[in-house]
């Protein structure tokens, strides 16, 4: 498992919460299944899956107000993961009675999250903090 540390963060609030929060239902997935508790993931994985749609949306405003040159590249970066998030609603509603199941969901929440952050958010990391940095500025 990949650990969510400092170097994940992009000084950025609004998107850090998200992330972090991401990080934990993820974590929590892998706590159910680890522990027996693999009826617990179909509603776990509905809620990654509704924040990680809510953060989308946040994420991709936030990049528009701050007028970020590659906002509608990143947006379809996003369209591009909604069909993995189809796959973790069905892995979660499979967990509870299939081994590969819950071993496919707990792989599926860190890659997307992994996706989103590691190869793409931390691209607009420098961006986005030197708005904030001027904002705090004026
Ligand atoms: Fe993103
Ligand atoms: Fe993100």
């Amino acid at each position: 498992m990949i650990k969510f540390d400092d170097s994940f963060m992009l000084e950025c609030e609004e998107i850090d919460k998200d992330h972090a929060w991401l990080n934990q239902l993820a974590e929590d997935i892998s706590a159910a299944i680890d522990e027996d508790r693999a009826e617990d993931c179909a509603e776990l994985a509905r809620r990654f899956v509704s924040l990680c749609k809510k953060h989308f949306g946040a994420e991709e405003s936030l990049l528009k107000r701050a007028g970020y040159p590659d906002a509608q590249h990143h947006h379809e970066h996003h369209q591009s993961l909604y069909g993995k998030m189809e796959t973790i609603v069905k892995l979660g509603e499979a967990a509870a009675t299939n081994e590969l199941a819950r071993k496919s969901l707990k792989k599926e929440v860190f890659y997307l999250l992994m996706d989103d952050i590691i190869n793409e958010d931390l691209s607009f990391k420098e961006f986005v903090h030197k708005m904030s940095k001027a904002q705090a500025k004026a």
